[in-house]
């Protein structure tokens, strides 16, 4: 989504955490067991006032990291490396004038099931009954790392999970995921996880372990992450959407049932109950120019709109097609955008539109199951039909519906974006694409994305056109120049990333959710790279 779609009054705030015009550097190197310098560890800094707010960068060929522009306070510093036993925290004393200079020898740790991507363990996992149920039902929300793999639990206890699941997710397990799949993935879990586990400990003692990694380069290490935890558990914020103001929304799915407000600067972030008791499983909030908030329900099937001046939310009910009230394909709402309006549309089952004035919904049966969507200049509206492969438009004058089939075959588009040529940008997510739809020509570009399965999720286009993308599998975002056809990949923070949704803020800062980790964040490039 663009940025200053609603052009003035944008109030830049003073720069988050430990990155302000001037400041100190904080630097050093990290070298492994051998004495080697080593590529590619994160070390991240923590200013104690402001203890939720992490900054993390990489520590790059020569083994080398920087933080810059840190602004004077007592900070934690720490680093994180894959197969490597962290050093304990360093505090350090940033001072003004004072460069501080701290290096760290990691010593031999292990590589463990929660470290790998889902596209690794999909290699390395021994195939069986209920792996491919697993994989294709449980991997929509959440990967393995954080639920399954970094859990003990015996045979029972893997039940019992997969039955909590069914159960708090129905809306969406229930049509997908039948009894005798749900003994299978239980019993597959329970010998891939439980307590007597058929495989090694470590993934790393399996022979293909190496071939799985991915090749990163000098250039992927320029990265700078800064991410926020959430203030309870299991608040899967799903995205981080700036609004005009400056302030950052926050949906958060399941059963957390909340929006959260983000001060960036910071870190506090406030919430907001949405009034439905089951699991609402909030899925995207998005603010509109007179400062109201919307959300979109996909677990209840409603709309929720934020009062800014009550600071409560009120929910509008979609109906359900008859015979399948209750479950997620009989109705439910994805994302949501305003059009310049005021309407407020939401994507899902299937596509509507919410009047704010009357709280009716206009419901169009031709887009039964649209997954993105937003407006160009004109006010036509693109989205697109993910199980169908298509992308749509709906003509701002004559309200008329037309529909490409995606360049290649059963795709499964995701996210779309519009860039700053009025190009759309669609990720292909079963095929591992990136195609670009040019509306005046109506003709398609492509580009196949990196690695064994790249999967595109989120999407974001930055200040310089560069195309963002997140691989879901693979826990690596990327970056396309769509001049030259180059593609960065970068290491993401944490496993099991499951970013589902870019948006660039007014500082060019590209923010993200990442749901089972319970954090939101954004990452930069410095200036130049
Ligand atoms: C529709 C989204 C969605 C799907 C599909 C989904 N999960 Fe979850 N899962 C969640 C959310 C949200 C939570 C956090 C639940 C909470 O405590 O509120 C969660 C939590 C979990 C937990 C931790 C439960 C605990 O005791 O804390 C496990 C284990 C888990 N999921 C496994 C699975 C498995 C196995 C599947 C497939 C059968 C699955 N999930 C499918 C959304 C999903």
């Amino acid at each position: 989504m663009k940025p200053l779609r609603w052009g003035i009054g944008i109030l830049i705030l003073a720069v988050s955490v430990s990155y302000g015009t001037s400041g100190e550097i904080v630097s050093g190197t990290v070298k492994d067991p051998s004495g080697t310098p080593l590529m590619g560890a994160f070390v991240r800094m923590r200013n104690s006032a402001r203890s939720k707010i992490t900054v993390s960068v990489l520590s790059n060929k020569q083994g080398h990291y920087r933080f810059e522009n840190v602004s004077p306070g007592d900070y934690s510093l720490w680093v994180s490396a894959v197969g490597y036993k962290s050093d304990p925290l360093a505090n350090v004393t940033v001072a003004a004038g004072k460069p501080i200079a701290r290096d760290f020898a990691l010593q031999q740790g292990m590589v463990r099931w929660n470290d790998v991507s889902n596209a690794q363990a999909r290699i390395l996992l021994p195939d069986g009954k209920g792996k491919q149920a697993w994989f294709n039902q449980c991997f929509i929300c959440h990967g393995f790392q954080s639920k399954v793999a970094g859990t003990h639990r015996n045979a029972q206890g893997w039940v019992s999970a997969v039955t909590f699941m069914r159960t708090a997710m129905h809306y969406n397990l229930a049509l997908s995921l039948r009894d005798q799949d749900a003994a299978e993935v239980a019993a597959y879990l329970n010998d891939m996880f439980g307590t007597d586990s058929k495989v090694p400990q470590s993934p790393a003692a399996l022979s293909g372990y190496k071939d799985t990694l991915r090749p990163f380069t000098d250039e992927s290490m320029k990265i700078v992450y800064v991410d926020y935890d959430l203030p309870k558990a299991n608040s899967f914020p799903f995205s981080a959407t700036p609004d005009k103001d400056g302030k950052v929304w926050i949906p958060e799915f399941g059963r957390a049932n909340r929006i959260g407000r983000l001060d960036a600067a910071s870190g506090e972030i406030q919430e907001f109950s949405v009034p439905f008791s089951g699991t609402a499983s909030v899925h995207s909030a998005v603010s509109a120019p007179d400062g109201t908030v919307w959300l979109a329900e996909q677990g209840s099937n409603r709309v929720g709109k934020w009062d800014p001046k009550t600071e409560t939310i009120t929910e509008y009910q979609a109906v359900y097609e008859a015979g399948k009230e209750g479950i997620g394909a009989g109705g439910s709402k994805h994302t949501t955008r305003i059009d310049p309006k005021g309407y407020v549309w939401t994507s899902g089952f299937p596509l509507t539109r919410l009047d704010p004035k009357t709280g009716k919904f206009t419901y169009y049966p031709e887009a039964a199951q649209a997954y993105s969507m937003d407006f160009d200049a004109e006010g036509n509206m693109w989205f697109t039909l993910s199980a169908d492969s298509k992308l749509g438009k709906i003509g701002a004058k004559t309200g008329k519906f037309t529909f490409w089939p995606t360049p290649t075959p059963k795709s499964f588009p995701r996210r779309l974006e519009l860039d700053h040529d009025g190009m759309i940008w669609i990720g292909e997510f079963d095929t591992g694409r990136l195609a670009r739809f040019d509306p005046k020509t109506q003709t398609y570009k492509e580009w196949v994305l990196p690695g064994p399965d790249p999967t595109p999720y989120a999407l974001g286009i930055d200040r310089n056109n560069q195309i963002w993308y997140s691989s879901h599998n693979q826990d690596v975002i990327g970056r396309l120049d769509p001049k030259t056809g180059k593609i960065t990949e970068y290491p993401v923070p944490y496993p099991e990333n499951t970013m589902k949704e870019f948006f660039l803020d007014a500082q060019g800062r590209m923010w993200f959710g990442s749901p089972p980790n319970n954090k939101v964040g954004y990452f930069t490039l410095p200036s130049g790279s």
